[in-house]
């Protein structure tokens, strides 16, 4: 059985204020999640008011990027043991706003998924397709390609070590969530993909989905046999929403 992994991606939102009220409401309801793993992926500079407020609670909390390198001259970069120095357990990487705005290619997504994992961080491995490649037809050769760069780098039994999240790049923050039966497709694909490689770790990597999922459409996709959780956007920034999200997994 795979625990669903329910985590919030805040993205560059909140304050120091709007932090302590959302922490505050997810305190308070969390004990009724009774089968999800939770967790927050916050900016960097809140990650030390999560950990006091979060510290002793069931909910784990992470980055959502990491340097490949580990400390020295890197101008703005954050590392995998500074996460750690944090109590992160989680760090997301190869988010497709990071791989879009960021310039981040598959080959520096697998690096990071790979420095993340030695340093005993969890990394959540973003990959999706874009709208232009879904209607060209090659929604599962970019999703592959985007995997494959980790499976190359570090073989496929560092998948053991992670979570994949399939986030179609046109259901973030767009409103537009893929159907349950277009994410079950791509879970299974992407599955299938691991367990032509592995079979057990096919069976034990939990995918999460990932593209507008809200209290409202949270349960019939995690009812699809593939989908192991979420990585919620939009959703994950009011504790009553993303806590009924939490509800729904299990
Ligand atoms: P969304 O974002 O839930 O706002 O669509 C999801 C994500 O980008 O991780």
């Amino acid at each position: 059985m795979r625990q669903p992994l329910i985590a919030g991606n805040w993205k560059m939102n909140g304050s120091r204020d709007s932090i302590k009220t959302l922490l505050d409401g997810l305190k308070a309801g969390i004990d009724e999640v009774k089968t999800a793993e939770v967790a927050v992926c916050a900016p960097y500079v809140y990650l030390a008011d999560v950990q006091s407020q979060l510290s002793g609670t069931p909910i784990a909390w992470g980055g959502q990027n990491l340097s490949t390198e580990e400390k020295g001259a890197f101008t703005g970069e954050i590392s995998a043991s500074m996460l750690l120095d944090f109590g992160c357990k989680f760090v997301i990487v190869g988010h497709s706003e990071r791989r879009s705005l960021y310039g981040e290619d598959d080959a520096l997504v697998a690096r990071k998924y790979a420095v993340a994992r030695t340093a005993g961080l969890i990394p959540i491995l973003c990959v999706g397709e874009t709208l232009e490649e879904r209607e060209k037809g090659i929604m599962e050769e970019v999703v592959a390609r985007q995997l494959n760069a980790v499976i190359d780098l570090e073989g496929v039994t560092a998948l053991n070590d992670g979570v994949i999240a399939y986030e179609p790049v046109w259901a973030i923050g767009t409103g537009k969530t893929a159907s349950p039966e277009q994410a079950q497709e791509a879970h299974a694909f992407i599955r299938k993909l691991i367990a032509e490689k592995d079979a057990s770790v096919a069976d034990k990597v939990r995918i999460q989905y990932g593209g507008s999922m809200n209290a409202g459409n949270a349960a019939e996709l995690l009812a699809m046999a593939d989908i192991d959780g979420g990585l919620i956007g939009g959703a994950s920034l009011k504790a009553e929403d993303f806590l009924a999200i939490c509800k729904a997994a299990g």
